[in-house]
């Protein structure tokens, strides 16, 4: 059994710096079209020279792949309309982090003031770019989602023509809030469509399937399963994979991401097709994002076919989720 998907975009992808992006650009690049890059570098990718230059290393990270990096700015409260004016052309988003509430986000928002960003959030809807937002606030660790959506509603009524990006929602109430409001969209990760916070932390401890946010409890996997499974309008897949070296997550202190990238499209295959929804993927995983930000992505045909495989324990020192387990579906080269 065999399937066509046109064009697949990744819209929330960590592809790092260094011989880390030079080792995992490809497994992005060879199964999707393009994708949203996050830019929580060290130090975080604040102006149009770093983008630009992080944008050339990434391509040649990619090589002869026909894979799109479409570019984000780290917010900073310091933006003005001149500078927006400039990085436009440049950008495809500008992802809001607030400080220190994940991987690589000090130097993030310290306060979502509306009133003191709004010329920064006027601006951006004025030159229509997305706001990208990691939407956790530093609550019990369970709850931050939960309450940051008091920020997203705020945003949403303040600035209606801001397209808002609700980034790897978790929650059952992100899912609500998400249909209340025109200029909500979210992205989905795989993980969080499969895993709940017992898969982390109920029996023994799984470094590599932690990840901020958390997975959550059951009812809200099961919230997320009916907005990706339908392909709503509002939702588009964002993998979230962000790598770390083993020695970093097998250790105490061990670093929030989960690697999913190379196994992202054959598991979401087995996933649409175990609940009979594979005709909603191309919709899921390429469309609503082409819709929600306005691309057109360059043509690439994925095939995927349903013939298992093993995924590797490691790439190049990073254990990818699923490591040493077999999928049914996988991507024919
Ligand atoms: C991401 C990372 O490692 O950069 N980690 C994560 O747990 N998701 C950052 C992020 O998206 O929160
Ligand atoms: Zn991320």
């Amino acid at each position: 059994m065999q399937f066509v998907l046109n064009s697949p975009l990744d819209m929330h992808l960590h592809l790092r710096d260094g011989e880390m992006l030079k080792n995992i650009a490809k497994f992005s690049a060879k199964e999707f079209a393009g994708s949203l890059i996050m830019p929580n570098l060290v130090p975080p990718v604040t102006n149009i020279n770093s983008l630009l230059s992080y944008k050339k290393r990434i391509l040649e990270a990619v090589g002869d792949e026909k894979f799109t990096p479409y570019m984000s700015l780290f917010f900073k409260s310091n933006y003005t309309a001149d500078f927006l004016e400039n990085a436009k052309s440049h950008i495809t988003a500008i992802k809001l982090y607030p400080n220190g509430v994940t991987t690589n986000s000090e130097g993030g928002v310290e306060q979502i003031d509306i009133k003191k960003l709004s010329p920064i959030f006027e601006a951006m809807s004025e030159l229509d770019i997305p706001l990208c937002v990691h939407g956790e606030t530093n609550g019990f660790v369970m709850d931050r989602e939960k309450e940051f959506c008091a920020v997203y509603k705020q945003l949403a009524v303040a600035f209606p023509k801001l397209t808002i990006i609700m980034e790897h929602i978790t929650t059952r109430e992100s899912a609500e809030i998400l249909k209340r409001y025109e200029n909500l969209y979210a992205t989905i990760t795989l993980h969080h469509l499969l895993i709940t916070l017992d898969d982390v932390a109920g029996g023994l401890l799984n470094p590599h399937l932690f990840c901020k946010p958390i997975a959550k409890r059951h009812e809200d996997k099961e919230a997320l399963l009916e907005l990706a499974l339908n392909a709503d309008k509002k939702v588009m897949f964002g993998s979230d994979s962000a790598p770390h070296p083993v020695s970093k997550k097998e250790c105490c202190g061990c670093a929030a991401g989960i690697f999913s990238a190379p196994i992202a499209l054959s598991v979401l295959a087995e996933l649409f097709d175990k609940h009979n929804k594979l005709t909603n993927l191309q919709t899921f995983v390429s469309n609503n994002a082409r819709d929600i930000y306005k691309l057109i992505p360059i043509e690439k045909k994925i095939i995927l076919e349903k013939k298992e495989w093993k995924v590797p324990e490691n790439f190049y020192g990073v254990v990818p989720m699923f490591a040493g387990q077999s999928l049914k579906w996988r991507v024919k080269s």
